[in-house]
């Protein structure tokens, strides 16, 4: 049973933390609270203790027999502290290392995994000290629950809201990326692919590679060799992993096909033009009429070419759609005959291209799983042990 540590700050967001343990008690876990004076203005301990089942620890220098378990005890205790809401002000001391209250003394008592989900006002959220803070924590091994955008408490409209309990529950309680592909050779496209016009110019889109970058590094920790078929993007390659640099859709097609009769995994989240204009001018196109055409010429399918190999790998597409996700996305699958697709709304407030999280709704011929929104880190994470266990079962039946 995971044993829980629940820190709760004075913010708003303090009544949905009552939620995060409710969430979390059905999980099976164990669930003590530790709150700050402040968050006790917000949400009575009473509330705590009845839906952990255990007292609520509120002060560093407690003789009360019920609630003795001193701060070292109840950092030794907890296999994860998790501070939700974590103010402003407890983000500072944590990353300064104050200790001047339960909360912040158990911090730097914890040697478990620490998550922080912030709350605050958009424009604290933003001032640069705070984003110092957090940048600190999370170069010190924290790990971040970003704030959502929306409606605030205070009237105003910003980032800062925190994150959904059932957010945060899940991104606790995933398993840890085990060597899930140890032992497997994955293929990952990922970024746009640019057709060009002319020498100076092209057509491509807004994918910005971070979703394909972040399920390399995903496989790479679990185990995989990965080889990287990358459109161009301005992201570092994530370590060990083979980049092969293309621009076009062609040659992302000719990049893929080399090496997808040796790879046991596809996974194809580049965005790939569907049409790339039939003539690329040797010399820039002056301008002179008042209107021009271009005429385009359909690319080839890389993702329905890999699935479509004599004996193919474990293929797995992207869908991202503005509309009738669900529709297109099993159209997709089946069509193309993929082992799985990982389809994304684009075109929304948050999300899809460009973003730093993401959604999926992914689909397999027999089921599917929502993976709700969150960091494109933690994201892929998840996918690839999805990946890797429909592997598993399509290998072994
Ligand atoms: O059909 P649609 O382009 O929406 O499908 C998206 C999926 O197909 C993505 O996985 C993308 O990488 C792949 N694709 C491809 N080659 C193309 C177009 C899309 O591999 N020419």
């Amino acid at each position: 049973m995971k044993h829980i540590l629940l820190g709760v700050s004075g913010g708003i967001a303090a009544y949905k933390a009552a939620e995060l343990v409710r969430l979390f008690r059905k999980q099976g876990c164990e669930v003590r609270v530790v709150m700050t004076e402040s968050a006790m203005q917000f949400i009575s301990p009473l509330t705590f203790q009845a839906l952990s089942g255990n007292p609520v620890h509120t002060e560093l220098l407690n003789a009360d027999a019920e609630n003795a378990m001193s701060h070292i005890n109840l950092a030794r205790w907890a296999d994860v502290l998790l501070i939700a809401p974590a103010t402003a002000n407890t983000l500072a001391k944590c990353s300064y290392g104050l200790a001047d209250d339960l909360l912040s003394t158990l911090y730097l008592a914890a040697q478990c995994p620490v998550y922080v989900a912030p709350a605050m006002n958009q424009a604290m959220w933003h001032k640069t000290v705070t984003q110092d803070n957090i940048a600190k924590l999370k170069a010190h091994g924290v790990t971040v629950i970003n704030p959502e955008s929306g409606e605030q408490a205070c009237g105003e409209t910003g980032l800062g809201r925190m994150a959904e309990p059932a957010t945060i529950c899940q991104q606790l309680l995933a398993e840890p990326v085990v060597r899930c592909l140890q032992g497997l050779h994955v293929l990952i496209s990922a970024g746009p692919t640019r057709e060009p016009l002319d020498p100076v110019r092209y057509i491509t889109n807004r994918s910005s590679g971070k979703m394909g970058y972040a399920l390399a590094k995903a496989a790479v920790n679990a185990g995989a060799q990965v080889t990287l078929v990358s459109g161009s993007v301005s992201l570092a390659a994530p370590d060990s992993v083979d980049v092969v640099r293309v621009e076009t859709a062609a040659e992302m097609y000719e990049a893929v096909m080399a090496n997808a009769q040796s790879c046991d995994m596809y996974i194809g989240a580049a965005a790939v033009a569907d049409y790339s204009p039939i003539v690329a001018e040797a010399q820039k196109i002056k301008k002179h009429a008042s209107q021009t055409t271009i005429i385009l010429q359909k690319t080839q399918d890389i993702l329905a070419a890999v699935a479509g190999l004599a004996s193919p790998p474990f293929t797995v597409g992207f869908a991202a759609e503005t509309h009738n996700l669900e529709v297109y996305a099993q159209k997709k699958l089946h069509e193309k005959h993929l082992d799985m697709i990982a389809a994304n709304w684009v075109g929304r407030e948050k999300g899809g291209f460009d973003s730093e999280q993401n959604a999926l709704q992914v689909f397999w011929k027999t089921g599917q799983k929502t993976l709700v929104m969150m960091d494109k880190i933690q994201l892929a994470e998840q996918l690839v042990l999805l990946c890797a266990e429909k592997f598993n079962e399509k290998n072994t039946t």
